[in-house]
C-alpha cells in the first residue's frame, strides 16, 4: 500500500487520481475528517486523519505501508520538520521506498520555501531509504486561477 500525505490537497488529488487508475492500493493522510469520503470517492482504499506536525501521526499513517508519496503542505514553514518525521516514520515502517515532491531549483536559498525543501532532500539523501525526488515547477493550474 502507498501513503500519500497531503492527499486532499491539489497536488495529492491528482497523485491519488493517477495512481488509483493504474489500480494502486492507497492510504490517504488528511487533515480533517470531512476530507475522509471525498478522497474515498476519488480512490483512496483508505483514509485516515492526522496533523502533519505530530511525529505519531507519521507513525501511524506509515504502518504498514510499503512505498510513501510525500508531499508537504504548501509553503509551510515547518517543511523541514515535517519532512524529518515523514522519513524517520518511514525508516521506522520499514518502508521500501520513499517519493518526495519538492521544487525545481531548491538549492535557491533566497526562496525559503525553496530551501526548505533543500534540506529535507538532504535527510532522504543520508536516510537509506530507496527514494525519488520530484522537481516540478510552478503548475499550468496556478496560470489558469
Ligand atoms: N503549486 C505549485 O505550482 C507547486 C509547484 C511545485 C511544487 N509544489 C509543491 O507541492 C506541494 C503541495 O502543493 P499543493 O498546492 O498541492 O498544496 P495544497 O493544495 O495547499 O495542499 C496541502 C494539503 O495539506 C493539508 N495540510 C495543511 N496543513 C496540514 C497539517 N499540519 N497536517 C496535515 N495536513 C495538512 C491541507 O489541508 P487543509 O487545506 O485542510 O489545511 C491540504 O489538503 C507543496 O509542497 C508545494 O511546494 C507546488
Amino acid at each position: 500500500m502507498i501513503l500519500v500525505t497531503g492527499a486532499a490537497g491539489k497536488t495529492g488529488q491528482a497523485v491519488i487520481r493517477a495512481l488509483a487508475s493504474r489500480g494502486g492500493a492507497v492510504r490517504a493522510l488528511v487533515h480533517k475528517p470531512e476530507q475522509i469520503e471525498p478522497l474515498h470517492r476519488l480512490g483512496a482504499q483508505e483514509v485516515v486523519v492526522g496533523d502533519m506536525l505530530s511525529q505519531v501521526a507519521f507513525e501511524q499513517a506509515t504502518r504498514g505501508i510499503e512505498s510513501v508519496y510525500h508531499i508537504c503542505p504548501n509553503v509551510d514553514p515547518y517543511e523541514t520538520v515535517i519532512g524529518a518525521f515523514a522519513i524517520q516514520a518511514a525508516r521506522h515502517a520499514g518502508v521500501e521506498h520513499f517519493v518526495y515532491h519538492s521544487v525545481l531549483h531548491p538549492q535557491t536559498e533566497n526562496m525559503p520555501h525553496h530551501w526548505k525543501k533543500m534540506g529535507v532532500e538532504e535527510l532522504l539523501l543520508e536516510s537509506g531509504l530507496g527514494f525519488t525526488i520530484l522537481q516540478p515547477t510552478t503548475y499550468m493550474q496556478n496560470v489558469l486561477a
